[in-house]
């Protein structure tokens, strides 16, 4: 199936590893240039350097998505190394798990922060480029902790709270060619979590709690990213899908 999605350029936040690395090749691999963008600038190069190895363009930026005028700057990089903007993937996240008497304040607003500001700060900078060309996708990794885990309010929250976001926003850009659009991943057994000394625990309870019996893989979530991000999602603006395995609480 031709997504559509070829010479167009696409920009993924925390994308040096996981998930975000894994959409980044699977979006090069359909043909699109990549802006990897991560707090390492070293592991953003590292992973461009990879795509670039199979065929693919790509470039490393290093960016907090935390703040306004770096996030200005890498979305002013890809402009300028790829002469347009099309696809924004807000995938940069991260946990602080404790529960609610045990969180720190900052635990709290680290979560809200990479999450919530850094996406607003990331649609913020890239609407202007899609305008230009009446043609965007915006795609903001959501989580099924959305329903609540215990010792995640924060991020629980955050991953609620995006999915206002991706509402609100879907509706003030419906009419300008941009969707927006939310993918919630379960489970997804990334390098990192593979190397967790619990690993094996967490993958039984997890194998027991889906409904189809294994653990998703990043690419279960490249491949989501991309249909929301390609033509063929044209028709969907505002709505989350769930590539959970079939668990929903
Ligand atoms: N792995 C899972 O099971 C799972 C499940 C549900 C949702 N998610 C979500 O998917 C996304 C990717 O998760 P992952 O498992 O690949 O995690 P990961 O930790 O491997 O990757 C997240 C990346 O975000 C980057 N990041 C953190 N703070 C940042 C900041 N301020 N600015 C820029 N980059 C920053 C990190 O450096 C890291 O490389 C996250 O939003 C996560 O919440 C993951």
């Amino acid at each position: 199936m031709d997504l559509g999605l070829k010479d167009r350029v696409a920009i993924v936040t925390g994308s040096a590893r996981g998930i975000g690395a894994e959409t980044a090749r699977f979006l090069a691999a359909e043909g699109m240039a990549v802006v990897i963008t991560d707090l390492d600038g070293e592991a953003c190069a590292a992973t461009a350097r990879d795509i670039e190895a199979r065929g693919g363009r790509a470039i490393g930026v290093a960016c907090d998505v935390r703040r306004e005028e770096p996030v200005r700057q890498m979305v002013a990089a890809g402009h300028e190394a790829f002469g347009r903007i099309d696809v924004l993937v807000n995938n940069a996240g991260l946990v602080k798990d404790r529960t609610l008497l045990k969180m720190d304040e900052s635990d709290w607003d680290l979560v809200m922060d990479v999450t919530l500001k850094g996406a607003f700060h990331c649609a913020r900078a890239v609407l202007p480029h899609m305008h230009a060309r009446g043609w965007g996708r915006i795609v903001n990794i959501s989580s099924r902790a959305l329903f609540g885990n215990p010792g995640q309010s924060n991020y629980s929250t955050a991953k609620a709270g995006i999915i206002g976001f991706t509402r609100a926003l879907s509706l003030e850009q419906a009419r300008k060619g941009v969707t927006v659009n939310a993918i919630a991943p379960g489970f997804i057994e990334t390098e990192y979590i593979k190397s967790l000394p619990n690993f094996d625990t967490i993958l039984e309870n997890v194998k027991a709690k889906n409904q189809v019996p294994f653990a998703g893989q990043p690419g279960d979530i490249a491949g989501a990213v991309a249909f929301m991000a390609s033509e063929h999602a044209r028709y969907i603006t505002g709505t989350t899908l769930f590539v959970t395995g079939g668990r929903y609480g």
